[in-house]
């Protein structure tokens, strides 16, 4: 292994992210009774153009105003393309409470990207004095996105998360598909004339998860657009559970569920972790590296293993 130690992402749960457009107010208080580890207020792409002010002076509000109780508390902020992002930021750090916690920086392309947010947060937060840095997630959902992943994720003490938006990174990409992540009907193989799907998503997903791991970022899946498939999110969070990362967004209250099932370790999954450590310990006093387990091999990366369900499960459980 490298002599540099893999840093460790922070240690709050990310299970689910839920979005609700900043322009709609009567749903923040429901956002804030909610079971997501995430709130993220909108003021990007469910935001029409005309209602941005409006927007912005309606998340400055709740963001003092809504108990948000133990979440964190995430803003969206329009891309670095539009001439909507300085404000957003200038407002919400001028302005809103130390109670936010995160902005979130869609379509970033490069590591200059955050390092021109960066600038200007530092500048205000300096001049305001305010108490508590604000930290920043990213969402990697253009060509350049992904081609400069690594970059990206090394771009700021800041960062925090990074999630895949995959309906952006679809039109980026010049993919052929109008769907918001999941299975995508032309993605296939055939094998004895049976057609097999596969998983257009899972390239960009493990570069997200290497880039994030190598840096000490979470990994998040981003959205999934039909609302009334939970099985549909369900295996498309199970996918990505299983390659590491650590959330999924909701788009619609009924997702926050499913997300917390899949993304917290379950009581079994636990408990065969927690045998395989106490296997290894045995091994161990007995001065072996591998031994059996339920008739398969586990050794010394087995412990490493069990300790990432361990520890997630006992992290979100508290
Ligand atoms: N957060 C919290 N509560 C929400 C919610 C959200 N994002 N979206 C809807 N609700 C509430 C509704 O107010 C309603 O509450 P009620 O039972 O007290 O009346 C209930 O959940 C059911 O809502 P429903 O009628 O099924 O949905 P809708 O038509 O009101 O809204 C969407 C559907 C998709 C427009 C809405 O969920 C939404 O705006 N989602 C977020 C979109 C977004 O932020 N996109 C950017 C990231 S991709
Ligand atoms: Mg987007």
């Amino acid at each position: 292994m490298s002599f540099r130690i893999q840093p460790t992402a922070p240690a709050r749960p990310n299970r689910c992210q839920l979005f609700g457009p900043g322009s709609r107010p009567a749903i923040f208080e429901k956002m804030a009774s909610s079971a997501a580890d995430v709130i993220n207020l909108d003021l990007e792409d469910s935001v029409a153009p005309d209602d941005k002010p409006e927007a912005r002076k309606n998340i400055i509000q709740a963001i003092g105003d809504v108990d948000w109780g133990s979440k964190t508390l995430s803003v969206r902020i329009n891309g670095l393309d539009t001439p909507f992002w300085y404000r957003d930021v200038v407002d919400l750090l001028e302005q809103a409470s130390d109670r936010l916690d995160q902005i979130m920086i869609p379509k970033v392309g490069c590591a200059a990207d955050i390092y021109a947010v960066d600038a200007l947060v530092t500048a205000i937060e300096t001049a305001k004095g305010r108490s508590r840095p604000i930290s920043f997630e990213v969402i990697i959902e253009s060509a350049a996105g992904i081609a400069h992943v690594e970059e990206i994720a090394a771009a700021s003490p800041r960062l925090q998360a990074m999630s895949l938006g995959a309906a952006d990174f679809a039109a980026s990409m010049g993919m052929q598909t109008t769907g918001i992540g999941g299975t995508q009907e032309n993605y296939y193989m055939i094998r004895d004339g049976q057609k097999h799907w596969s998983d257009p998503w899972h390239w960009a997903q493990a570069a997200i998860v290497a880039a994030c791991r190598t840096h000490g970022v979470l990994p998040v899946d981003g959205p999934f657009g039909d609302f009334s498939d939970d099985d549909g999110y369900v295996a498309q969070a199970r996918r990505s559970a299983t390659l590491g990362m650590v959330g999924k967004w909701a788009i619609h209250p009924k997702q926050i569920a499913l997300a917390n099932e899949v993304f917290t370790p379950s009581a079994e999954a636990v408990a065969e972790a927690r045998e395989i450590l106490a296997a290894m310990e045995t091994a161990k006093a007995e001065g072996a590296g591998a031994t059996v387990y339920k008739g398969r091999l586990v050794d010394i990366a087995s412990i490493k293993q069990a300790e990432v369900i361990v520890r997630q499960y006992e992290m979100i459980t508290g």
